[in-house]
């Protein structure tokens, strides 16, 4: 194999390798019933673990944490009915959900209850978990692709909702593709920003990891060109040596004048 090619399979192998601590977005949305029956919910989405957009339920409108949210809600078509969907779906459709939950899991505790659900998504896998007072009594990651009950009490809900583990499977990787899309989104706007604003642009999250993370990635350059490097000479040593040891032992190299062309061709094959 070629002495380049091992070169620029190693070095792909490592970038792939170390970038693949990749952008995450990360929602969580709660819903709430208190002590005096009123209900409450929230809803945000991190971007890398730093705030990006939050939900305001008395609006029923996306609050941007920084610029880049801004950009982000600017370009995404169906922010607003996205927004009207999920205020009304904490409101109403989360609240019902969770009293089912409740039932099944027998919880009569006085005091406020909470269900809540955790989406983590990265462009290579996404994972959701669903609590309910802090108990996770679901999970579904994409690598296994089925809601993964993690409760007795709600394996029983097939009794009732036959259909439960198929829609919710559904909705969670329906979820998912739309959160994977918006994570490329947000992908893109970071890239203008770097690319596009000068003095400054390094104050935003996740500019710290750059430089750091670069001279890393020189470094196992460096150390892969040398080592790759050596391996070469040595390889080419190594051919010259036997050349001439062949030359010495077998004709002697003064003889080689006097070999006819036409062997010396094919002893070159
Ligand atoms: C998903 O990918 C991230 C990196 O992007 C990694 O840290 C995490 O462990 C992965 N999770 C699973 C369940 O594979
Ligand atoms: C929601 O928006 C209203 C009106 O702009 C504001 O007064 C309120 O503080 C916001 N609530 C949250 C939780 O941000």
């Amino acid at each position: 194999m070629n002495i380049m090619g091992v070169f620029v399979v190693l070095t792909f192998v490592i970038f792939g390798v170390s970038s693949t601590g990749a952008p995450t977005l990360t929602r969580t949305y709660t819903c709430e019933i208190s002590d005096d029956k009123t209900t409450r919910g929230s809803l945000q989405i991190l971007y890398d673990g730093e705030d990006f957009i939050r939900l305001n339920l008395s609006t029923g409108t996306w609050t941007a944490a920084n610029l880049q949210a801004e950009q982000f809600l600017k370009a995404w078509e169906h922010a607003e009915r996205n927004a009207k969907y999920w205020t009304n779906y904490l409101k109403s459709g989360c609240i019902e959900w969770l009293k089912q939950y409740l039932t099944y899991s027998n919880n009569v505790n006085q005091g406020s209850h909470t269900l809540q659900y955790l989406t983590v998504v990265s462009s290579l896998n996404a994972t959701t978990t669903g609590q309910v007072d802090g108990e996770i009594f679901v999970s579904y990651s994409s690598s296994d692709a089925e809601v993964i009950p993690k409760t007795e009490w709600i394996k029983q809900i097939y009794v009732d909702v036959p259909d439960y583990w198929q829609s919710e499977k559904s909705r969670i990787s329906g979820d998912h593709g739309d959160l994977q899309h918006h994570l490329r989104d947000v992908e893109k706007i970071q890239k203008t920003k770097g690319e596009g604003s000068g003095p400054g642009a390094g104050s935003g999250p996740g500019a710290g990891a750059g430089p750091g993370a670069g001279s890393e990635k020189v470094l196992i350059f460096i150390i892969i060109f040398v080592v790759v490097f050596s391996v070469g000479v040595v390889f080419f040593a190594l051919i010259a040596f036997c050349l001439q040891k062949k030359c010495s032992t077998i004709t002697r190299c003064q003889d080689f004048e006097s070999v006819p062309d036409i062997m010396w061709h094919s002893e070159e094959k």
